[in-house]
């Protein structure tokens, strides 16, 4: 063995690791240098056979060759691996300036619209949202109301009613609201209940078997019918806008004394102003105070109750109901 050998070894291996182009190859380098089977572990495994006067320096070569080698391989290690990270990346480089990919937005229903609408106008006249079950007592949704039997609004033509169950039905009305209310809580009370309610109606650009309503009712010390109708003026201007004009007219429900429908003024795109009846309204009959418990003397209140689909038709100029309950998504696209 002699040190040109070595020499030659040392340079060999030192090429190959330099021209290593990919992390695979230089692995390939480094087997085929330091392995266990290179010509470099050959000859420093063979150094105590060799004549003594030899090893000293044969040693001292071999090793210095091996150490050469290796500082190589790790300096070649990071290069590579530095080349291919940036490779990687680049390959992988995400252009964030081109525009991404929007998934379909959902919006609110325009019923939903609505009914916030409204909740939020009696919101800030200090109410709270109340809410009741659609399966119903006839208890709360007639007999407290002041509904007596025998009344036809109790008939099953007019009311869905649940088969082995005759005491209960599908709210008619959301005034059951009212009464559970009024049973739980001590006046002041404000409240406005939203909701579905149901009956037995055939479908048509008008009419529908399922639709919502909308309740309101305070009771307190002193309250009176002016109370009653700035409060209906205020909230239809804030809903429809503030030209409005309201006109209250004498009519009856059970469970309100004296009763009034609140008709809204309305200019057609004709040109045309009509009066269109948007609410039910009245002072709470006291007998209705006192089915729930509330001092008819001390307390009075007013009522009001409106349908929501008729105002929400009226807002978006919609001319069929129907079109609220079918999910068409044409029709209700038009409202994001
Ligand atoms: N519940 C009535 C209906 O469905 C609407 C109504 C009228 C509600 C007068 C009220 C009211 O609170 O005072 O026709």
């Amino acid at each position: 063995m002699t040190d040109p050998d070595l020499a030659n070894i040392q340079q060999k291996a030192l090429g190959d690791v330099l021209a290593a182009g990919t992390l695979a190859e230089l692995e390939e380098a480094r087997v085929a240098h330091t392995g266990r089977r290179s010509p470099l572990a050959v000859i420093l495994a063979g150094i105590g056979g060799l004549p003594p006067e030899r090893r000293g320096v044969v040693g001292k070569t071999a090793n210095a060759a091996r150490r050469a080698v290796e500082q190589a391989l790790t300096e070649r290690t990071g290069v590579l691996e530095a080349e291919e990270m940036g490779a990687a990346l680049e390959r992988d480089a995400t252009d964030v300036t081109l525009p991404g990919d929007l998934p379909p937005l959902g919006a609110l229903h325009p019923i939903t619209q609505v009914r916030r609408e409204m909740e939020d106008i009696l919101l800030g006249l200090g109410y709270r949202v109340a809410d009741g079950p659609e399966v119903e007592t006839e208890w709360h949704n007639f007999t407290a109301l002041n509904t007596p039997e025998g009344h036809p609004a109790r008939s099953s033509s007019d009311t869905f009613f649940i088969e082995g169950r005759p005491d209960r039905m599908l709210r008619t009305q959301t005034s059951p609201v009212q009464v559970r209310e009024m049973l739980t809580r001590t006046p002041p009370i404000y409240l406005v209940a939203p909701g579905v309610v149901y009956r037995r109606d055939d479908i048509d650009a008008t009419h529908s078997p399922m639709f919502h309503q909308m309740e309101g009712l305070a009771v307190d010390e002193g309250l009176t019918m002016a109370h009653l109708k700035g409060t209906m003026l205020h909230f239809f201007r804030e809903l429809l806008g503030s030209e409005r004009e309201i006109l209250l007219q004498p009519h009856f429900f059970p469970f309100t004394e004296p009763s009034v429908d609140v008709q809204v003024s309305y200019i057609d795109k004709a040109g045309r102003s009509a009066w269109l009846e948007l609410a039910g309204a009245g002072m709470v009959d006291p007998n209705v105070l006192e089915y729930c418990g509330i001092d008819s003397e001390r307390y009075t209140g007013f009522a009001f109750g409106c349908g929501l689909d008729r105002i929400a038709m009226i807002r978006f100029g919609v001319p069929d109901l129907r079109l609220f309950f079918e999910n068409d998504l044409r029709f209700l696209e038009q409202f994001s």
